[in-house]
């Protein structure tokens, strides 16, 4: 009797530090000061950057010019449409696939993968998985699924580039391999399979988001696993 007694007082115990763990990780506004969207200094504070108390121009009392479409977008893209950054100008482009959303509803929209004022996880991401992130929402690791965290030095990628921000040219092809954390990519030599080894959520050339075409327009080939299995 007294065991079960202090054992669901430890259970307790646990649970509470869990919770308690859980509201300590979890990233406020605040956590934007030291991000790549601290765009602040000395007497311009970084949320004025993209926040006004009065007089506000979009949702969230959004401080800045919006750009184009309805909910997030048009907030993140008065920065990302290249006036303040070129970073991500993949990100909006129509002409190529895109992971969906659902403007205006929350965690629907772009904080479906984006936190804007944290970047806890890389990507400013709102998962620790990294280049794993997909599985918070899709199921599809595990044996039934192509393998991911292995290392491919056995099928090491022939087109190991991919680069919207290459220049003159942006580079729209090639599977990328990653560090074991999934934060670096490994642009040359042997690296880890992760789901964004064969997938990208913006500037994807096909509609399930692959990093390149799954099949060939002219024979019966395909471009995505012939990369790796020749
Ligand atoms: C790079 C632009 C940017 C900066 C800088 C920024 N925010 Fe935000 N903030 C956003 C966006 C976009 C949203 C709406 C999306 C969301 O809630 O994730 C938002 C939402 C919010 C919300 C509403 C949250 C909610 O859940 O409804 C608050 C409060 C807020 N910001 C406060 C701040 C404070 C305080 C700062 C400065 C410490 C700050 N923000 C800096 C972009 C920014
Ligand atoms: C006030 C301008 C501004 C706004 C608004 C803004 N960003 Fe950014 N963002 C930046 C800048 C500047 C960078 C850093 C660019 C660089 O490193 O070259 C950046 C970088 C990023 C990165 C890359 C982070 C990394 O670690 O490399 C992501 C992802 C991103 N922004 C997403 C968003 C999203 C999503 C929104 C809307 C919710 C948004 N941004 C709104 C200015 C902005
Ligand atoms: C399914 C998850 C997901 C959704 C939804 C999503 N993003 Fe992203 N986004 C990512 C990931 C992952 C990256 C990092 C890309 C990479 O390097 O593979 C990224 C990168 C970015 C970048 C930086 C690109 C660069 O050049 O480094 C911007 C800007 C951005 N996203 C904006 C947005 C905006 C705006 C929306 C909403 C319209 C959005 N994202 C919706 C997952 C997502
Ligand atoms: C926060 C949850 C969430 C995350 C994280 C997420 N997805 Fe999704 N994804 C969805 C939802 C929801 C849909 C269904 C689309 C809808 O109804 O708007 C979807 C649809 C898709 C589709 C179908 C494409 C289409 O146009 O309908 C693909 C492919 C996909 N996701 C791949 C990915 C990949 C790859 C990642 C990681 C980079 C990812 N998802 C991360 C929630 C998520
Ligand atoms: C080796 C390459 C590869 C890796 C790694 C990979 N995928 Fe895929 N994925 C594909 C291909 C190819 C398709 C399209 C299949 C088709 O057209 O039938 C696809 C389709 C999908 C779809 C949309 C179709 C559906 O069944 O809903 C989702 C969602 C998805 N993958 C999620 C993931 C997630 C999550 C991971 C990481 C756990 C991942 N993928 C890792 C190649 C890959
Ligand atoms: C980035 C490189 C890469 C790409 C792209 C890739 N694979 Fe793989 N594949 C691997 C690696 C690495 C393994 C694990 C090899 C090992 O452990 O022996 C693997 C394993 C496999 C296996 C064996 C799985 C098992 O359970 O034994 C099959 C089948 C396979 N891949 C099919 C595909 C198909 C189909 C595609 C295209 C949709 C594809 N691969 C794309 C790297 C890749």
């Amino acid at each position: 009797m007294r065991r079960t007694v202090r054992f669901v007082l430890v259970m307790v115990g646990v649970a509470v530090m869990t919770l308690f763990a859980a509201a300590v990780a979890y990233a406020g506004p605040g956590d934007v000061i030291g991000t790549k969207h601290n765009l602040g200094s000395a007497g311009n504070p970084a949320c004025l950057v993209c926040h006004t108390p009065h007089d506000a121009k979009g949702s969230y009392l959004w401080a800045r010019n919006v750009g184009s479409g309805s909910g997030l977008k048009p907030l993140c893209y008065s920065c990302h449409d290249g006036t303040v950054t070129n970073t991500g100008s993949y990100a909006f482009d129509a002409t190529k696939y895109q992971h969906p959303v659902t403007p205006g509803s929350k965690g629907q929209d772009c904080d479906r993968c984006h936190n804007p004022h944290s970047n806890t996880w890389k990507f400013l991401t709102l998962s620790q998985t990294n280049a794993d992130l997909c599985t918070t929402c899709h199921g599809k690791s595990g044996s039934n699924n192509h393998p991911i965290d292995v290392l491919a030095d056995k099928w090491p990628p022939t087109d190991q580039v991919w680069d919207p921000k290459a220049t003159p040219t942006p580079d729209f092809s090639g599977t990328r391999l990653w560090d074991s954390a999934g934060t670096t990519v490994v642009t040359t030599g042997s690296g880890y399979v992760k789901c964004l080894t064969c997938h990208n959520p913006h500037g994807a050339s096909t509609d399930t988001l692959n990093t390149m075409p799954t099949s060939s327009a002219t024979d019966g080939s395909s471009p995505l696993c012939q990369n790796c299995h020749k």
